[in-house]
């Protein structure tokens, strides 16, 4: 990743970030009530407490829109300066137009805008793409934002998926420096493996019809939990010590990892395998579940207001998921300090 031009290099900084999550809480005993499940089952197996799950009237685009405006005005960037959106989903509010039109739309934005689709990797995807960008020189403000509601494409009378995941959103500005912010990143995908983690219809493969609605087919199909399981230890632990490798630095230089928040002990897994003491790693998703492309910037917003990263601090995010996509950004933090800030998730 090198800059177009000759002269001063140029970077992008993260210089805002922001978080909106659903008000209703939905806890472990919910599915007690849906499935043969227990909260003691779901806590040991994942991790996870709680998740939010989005009321009549939120979507994508809506908590997108709350978690960009939070993180833009925590940047001091007005919307109508931003001249690039992002918006990572697998849960768009429609197929068409992309999930960025209407986030476009509701922060009163006139620039060009995109979704990307890299499942729970989509925000690595996001930061990549966006501080390509700026470094190219091609855009001055960037807004980063993944978010999703994945509470309305889970079969609720499926064990294996549906305690595993939670809504909500997370954002981030970019924008140029000459100290570099977003160091580098490692993008990975291994397309042999899509199966095993997929919506299989509603797409024109599949158009929705009353039998895929009937069979739960227009929803989360996970055909082999553990297989996810494992592959996401290994892909994020590699992309990991590869990119540290990639920038001449070791997991001792790393100050904060905060990855994919999907399961504690694929969490505690990767951590082990870089050998990085847990108080390094920040583990969010007891209360938020898995967000899939929201759950870094959510995390990253939650680490920063909690004071777990400070400017300077070397930040490794990592994350895996559908595809099978995952990867891995190297970041100096350089967002300001968090005081004075409100009404955030
Ligand atoms: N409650 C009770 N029992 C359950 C539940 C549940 N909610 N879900 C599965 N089980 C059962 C299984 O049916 C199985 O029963 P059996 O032995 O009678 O067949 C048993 O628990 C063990 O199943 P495993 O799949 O081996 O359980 P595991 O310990 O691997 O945990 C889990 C399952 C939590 C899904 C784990 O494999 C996992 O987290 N995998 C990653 C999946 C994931 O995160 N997907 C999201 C998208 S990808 C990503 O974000 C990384």
């Amino acid at each position: 990743m090198t800059p177009s031009a000759a002269g001063p290099r140029r970077f992008a900084q993260i210089t805002g970030v922001g978080s909106a999550l659903p008000e209703r809480v939905v806890p472990n005993a919910y599915f007690e009530r849906l499935v043969d499940t227990s909260d003691e089952w779901i806590q040991d197996r994942t991790g996870i407490k709680s998740r939010r799950f989005a009321s009549e009237g939120e979507t994508t685009s809506t908590l997108a829109a709350d978690a960009g405006g939070r993180a833009l005005e925590s940047a001091g960037v007005d919307p109508g300066s931003v001249d690039l959106l992002i918006v990572a989903t697998c849960t768009p509010d429609r197929p068409l137009p992309a999930a960025a039109a209407y986030v476009q739309r509701l922060l009163g934005m006139t620039c060009p805008a995109f979704a990307l689709n890299a499942a729970c990797a989509g925000f690595i995807y996001g930061v990549s793409t966006g501080s390509s960008f700026i470094q190219s020189g091609n855009a001055e403000r960037v807004l980063v934002v993944g978010s999703e509601v994945l509470s309305r494409v889970v079969n609720m009378t499926d064990r294996t998926t549906c305690v595993l995941f939670g809504d909500g959103a997370g954002a981030v500005v970019l924008q140029p420096s000459d100290e570099p912010g977003v160091l580098d990143s490692i993008l990975a995908l291994d397309g042999t493996q899509s199966e095993l983690l997929t919506i299989p219809a509603g797409g024109v493969e599949e158009p929705a019809n009353a039998e895929s609605v009937a069979s739960h087919r227009h929803e989360i199909h996970m055909s082999s939990g553990s297989s996810v399981f494992k592959r996401a230890v290994v892909g994020m632990a590699e992309a990991c010590a590869s990119l540290l490798e990639k920038a001449g630095l070791s997991v001792e230089d790393v100050d904060v990892v905060i990855p994919h928040q999907a399961n504690a002990r694929i969490i505690a897994a990767v951590r082990e395998r870089l050998h990085i003491p847990p108080e390094r790693v920040f583990v969010d998703m007891e209360e938020v579940g898995n967000t899939s492309a929201a759950s870094i910037p959510i995390a990253m917003d939650r680490a920063w207001r909690d004071g777990r990263l400070r400017p300077g601090d070397l930040v490794l995010t990592t994350a895996f998921g559908a595809g099978l996509a995952w990867g891995s950004n190297l970041l100096r933090w350089t967002a300001p300090s968090p005081e004075g800030r409100a009404g955030d998730a």
